[in-house]
């Protein structure tokens, strides 16, 4: 008898298997303008930045991924180590199965015990309560939480949820009475402007947009299925770019982070220039430990530093904060986007 394929190593297989070197999370129909007098020095820039109350050296963090098996409790371990030795923050796949099966529990021990003193947040469903949100955290001995809104990952999942509507008041419940800082992600399909009002309604304070572009669960999902049925959804949902121009008139009152599909400083940068307090990277860097190892991994990450500081350098921007009055043009297509949407 042959056992049931585990699904946390199939999200992890398929992420890899359908890996590109390139994104389509938009960034690219965005341009920085360049001037010539950057009037900074490169020992002016500082990468840190701050967001759900809690200070980064750097304005990028390795995104919720994995851990529930015993394979992907060896890359949880080795990520966790990746972000101690870069000073990186990290956040874990969803605990959810731990909360039920005691060995599980143990595989997400590994990545508190190989990074004690860095950030990490644990991850969660939001149909989940109170009660396991709090759990989830006492158990990664969490700096924070992170809650998935993955609506159209669940429906193709043929074992996923297929209920939404106790989601906002979960939401609201455990962002009012958890006292850990929670972010409020999405997993690749975007936020609109509409759910952001909602969440911000709801008391939440940081919201990852998690835009289409990059790891693509309506592939994964698809892919887990015997024959292909939801082929449909594969472009469903809004790239990182337009999730960051729909989260602009909420900037105010919301701290936003961007991840979908960024791969590379200049991405980050582009990001952080649409007013993103910090970009989540999942994919990249998953791709980067399964196909080179940590050492390359931690060398690849300081590379990124250093291409940060010299684009931030060049924009003539010292600080992250800076980042956000960057001159920049956008596509025709996402002009389009701005004004059927009403962004100006
Ligand atoms: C994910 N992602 C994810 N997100 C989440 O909130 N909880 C989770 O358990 C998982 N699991 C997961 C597994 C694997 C293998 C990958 C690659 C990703 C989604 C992730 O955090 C992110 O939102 C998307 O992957 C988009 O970012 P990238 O991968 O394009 O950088």
């Amino acid at each position: 008898m042959t056992s049931k394929p585990n699904r946390k190593d199939q999200h992890v297989h398929l992420s890899e298997m359908n890996y590109s070197e390139t994104a389509q999370q938009g960034l690219e129909e965005i341009r920085f303008v360049h001037h010539s007098l950057p009037e900074i020095g490169l020992k002016d820039v500082s990468l840190a930045t701050a967001f759900a109350g809690l200070q980064f050296d750097y304005p990028f963090f390795i995104n919720a991924m994995t851990g529930g098996s015993k394979k992907t409790a060896v890359i949880n371990g080795n990520l966790a180590l990746i972000a101690k030795e870069t000073g990186l923050a990290m956040a874990t796949g969803s605990v959810s199965s731990a909360l039920t099966d005691a060995d599980v529990t143990d595989s997400f021990r590994t990545v508190r015990e190989n990074n004690p003193e860095g950030i990490i947040f644990a991850n969660l469903g939001a149909h989940h309560t109170l009660d396991n949100a709090k759990r989830a955290v006492d158990l990664l001995k969490a700096d924070g939480l992170q809650i998935h809104l993955n609506a159209a990952q669940e429906l193709i999942m043929p074992e996923g949820d297929r209920d939404f509507s106790a989601w906002l008041t979960n939401i609201e419940d455990i962002v009012q009475h958890i006292d850990v800082p929670v972010i409020i992600k999405e997993v690749g399909f975007g936020m609109s402007q509409k759910t952001i009002q909602q969440l911000v309604d709801s008391g939440v304070k940081t919201i990852d947009i998690s835009g289409r572009g990059g790891t693509n669960f309506a592939v994964i999902e698809n892919q887990r299925r015997p024959a292909e049925e939801y082929s449909y959804l594969y472009d469903f949902g809004q790239s990182t770019a337009e999730s960051l121009l729909e989260s602009q008139l909420y900037q105010g009152a919301v701290e936003i982070i961007a991840s979908g599909g960024i791969k590379t400083p200049v991405e980050i940068v582009k990001a952080l220039a649409l007013g993103a307090k910090a970009a989540g990277i999942s994919g990249e860097i998953l791709h980067l430990q399964l196909t080179q190892g940590n050492d390359r991994t931690i060398a690849a990450i300081e590379r990124w530093k250093t291409e940060l500081a010299t684009l931030m350098t060049l924009l003539g921007k010292k600080s992250v904060p800076d980042l956000a009055t960057t001159d920049l043009v956008i596509s025709p297509n996402l002009a389009h986007w701005c004004e059927a949407r009403g962004i100006h």
